[in-house]
């Protein structure tokens, strides 16, 4: 089942349980609109190269539709659809004034400069600048994008309407951002946890986590678990994975990181298999890489028999085994 037909059929469950309307029910199961756009940018080698880029505006009846901008090879319609219409569910379930919508450009971040993606993301811009806007739809961060992203789109989108900065969130701080932004989506997780082993009459300190992505969220949600006392004991992104059972030293993980660009090569763990990242023996397992890694009851029950605790926040909404 593939992301859209997930979290359609999962609204459906909870529409019938809410007793929705039939209307009402398809009328939020359809997008309120779909942007699809040609990005071509000329590469530093001179050569053209065509992307495609897509907002999906799900609802605004709650206040102006908001989510983020994922850059990512397998970025396609029906996923942005899916975590479109999943950020009007969150934005309500939160209460929070605004509606839900989602974006991306399908592209491998890591093959492209720094000046080509500046260049895709202000194309992107200048294709969909007429149709977000602070009243009507503001982007964020999301994977393969940052605070840098966020700046080039405040940036080209204020060069048609004046200078705007509340037109995205995620923006660094010398822009007008919000301080712990960075880090508010890990931390996110972390609050998650902590709450989840409450209700089991456990804390993070002395917990064993296995965390699946080294980004933005999983580098935060590591530091926080560290320094609350759990031991991160295996952790995986797109560069490799490794193993700690006594525990990965993660400031100093994140140094070599910074400083190389990946996990590989770091002298406090031994390399892994990212595969079996999923199914590594710990407490407590955090995916925070794609969504859909965890697809059926049946593989969560057999592959997770060692793992006691899944906490999935925002980022992996889309099961389908409910
Ligand atoms: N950044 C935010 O504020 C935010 C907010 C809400 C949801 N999310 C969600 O959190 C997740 C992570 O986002 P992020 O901002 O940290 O992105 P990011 O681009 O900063 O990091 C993604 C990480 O996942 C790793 N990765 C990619 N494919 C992998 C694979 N197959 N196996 C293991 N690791 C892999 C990457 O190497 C990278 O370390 C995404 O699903 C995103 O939608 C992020």
């Amino acid at each position: 089942m593939n992301a859209l037909a997930a979290t359609n059929r999962n609204f459906r469950l909870a529409s019938r349980l809410l007793g929705l309307d039939s209307k009402l029910e398809k009328s939020l199961l359809i997008p309120f609109r779909e942007i699809k756009v040609e990005c071509t940018i000329p590469k530093d080698d001179g050569t053209l190269a065509t992307y495609v880029g897509f907002r999906i505006q799900h609802d605004n009846a709650r206040g102006p539709m908001k989510g983020g901008i994922r850059y990512h090879p397998e970025v396609e319609p029906d996923e942005v659809n899916a975590l479109a219409q999943l950020m009007t569910w969150k934005t309500a379930v939160a209460d929070i004034p605004y509606g839900g919508a989602k974006g991306g450009i399908g592209c491998n971040p890591r093959d492209l400069s720094k000046s080509e993606l500046e260049r895709l993301t202000r194309v992107f811009t200048q294709k969909i600048h007429d149709l977000i806007g602070i009243h009507t739809d503001v982007p964020a961060p999301d994977m393969g994008t940052n605070a840098q992203t966020m700046a080039w789109i405040l940036d080209e989108y204020s060069k048609f309407h004046g200078h705007s900065p509340a037109v995205v969130t995620g923006k660094p701080i010398d822009l007008g951002g919000s301080l712990g932004r960075e880090a508010a989506t890990g931390r996110g997780v972390v609050y998650a946890t902590e709450a989840l082993l409450a209700e089991y009459g456990k804390s993070i300190k002395g917990m064993t986590f296995g965390i699946q992505g080294f980004g933005n969220v999983g580098s935060w949600a590591s530091r926080l678990i560290h320094e609350k006392g759990g031991k991160v004991i295996a952790v995986s992104d797109i560069t490799g994975a490794l193993k700690n059972p006594n525990g990965i030293d993660i400031p100093e993980l994140l140094k070599h990181k910074e400083a190389t660009g990946s996990l590989k090569s770091f002298n406090g763990g031994d390399s892994m298999d990212p595969n079996e990242l999923l199914v590594h023996e710990c407490d407590v397992l955090i995916p925070c890489a794609l969504g859909g890694v965890l697809n059926r009851l049946g593989s969560i029950a057999e592959h997770l028999g060692p793992i006691n605790y899944c906490a999935v926040c925002c980022m992996l909404p889309y099961f389908d085994f409910i």
